[in-house]
């Protein structure tokens, strides 16, 4: 019985570490490596940045880092976009109340990472109700200041919308900064597709 008691208590024990690790990785503000990236090699000047709230614009990001070897950094909010949330149609959802209130700045779960390290920033969200979400803006706050002379290069996925000055919207009040023609991206963006666009930005 004894026994029995020691390896519940040594299971409960490992299980409390891994959960109080993985708390630990999502809270850090470390880009995380492609897939096909091992440990040892080292990250490119180049950071993927991306929100995404139902997984279009991971997808589109996932593939951006792979083809640049590069580092990629999810925005998290704090409190995630349920189905409800995201319902536009109904009046007072949440993507509604934030679309009418621009002093909302969903707060993010992680610290930014540091940008003065990077030469490039590419930087996605999906497009709703024609420009970035607000958490992109929460974002660009907690990453300031942006280093001066940083290439951003935005890209977005939408249902049909174009990228329209969505970008240029976002990082209006952002000096010094060098901003690029964007990409918009499909619903499902295939990686031949996004693939393409990296090598046409001559990155590498
Ligand atoms: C609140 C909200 C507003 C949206 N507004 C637009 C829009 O104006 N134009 C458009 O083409 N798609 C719009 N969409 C669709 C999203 O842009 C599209 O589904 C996107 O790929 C979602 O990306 P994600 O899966 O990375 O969150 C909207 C979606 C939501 C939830």
């Amino acid at each position: 019985m004894k026994k029995i008691l020691l390896i519940a208590m040594a299971i409960l024990a490992i299980c409390l570490f891994m959960g109080c690790e993985n708390d630990k990785a999502e809270n850090e503000n470390i880009p995380t490596k492609p897939s096909n990236m091992t440990e040892g090699d080292e990250l490119s000047d180049i950071i993927v940045v991306y929100f995404s709230a139902t997984n279009n614009t991971r997808t589109a990001a996932e593939y951006i880092a792979k083809e640049l070897h590069c580092g990629l950094f999810e925005i998290v909010p704090t409190q995630k976009y349920t189905k409800e949330d995201l319902d536009w149609q109904a009046e007072n959802s949440r993507v509604n109340k934030e679309h009418d209130n621009p002093n909302i700045l969903p707060e993010m779960q992680r610290m930014v990472p540091e940008l003065s390290v990077y030469k490039t920033l590419i930087i996605g969200y999906p497009i709703w109700y024609g420009e970035a979400p607000s958490i992109m803006r929460s974002f660009l706050k907690n990453a300031a200041p942006i280093p001066n002379g940083l290439t951003v290069i935005p890209f977005c996925t939408s249902h049909s919308s174009p990228m329209g000055n969505s970008a240029k919207n976002l990082f209006k009040d952002v000096k010094n900064i060098n901003l690029q023609e964007g990409k918009r991206f499909e619903l499902e963006p295939s990686q031949e597709e996004v693939a393409e666009w990296v090598k046409s930005l001559n990155l590498k």
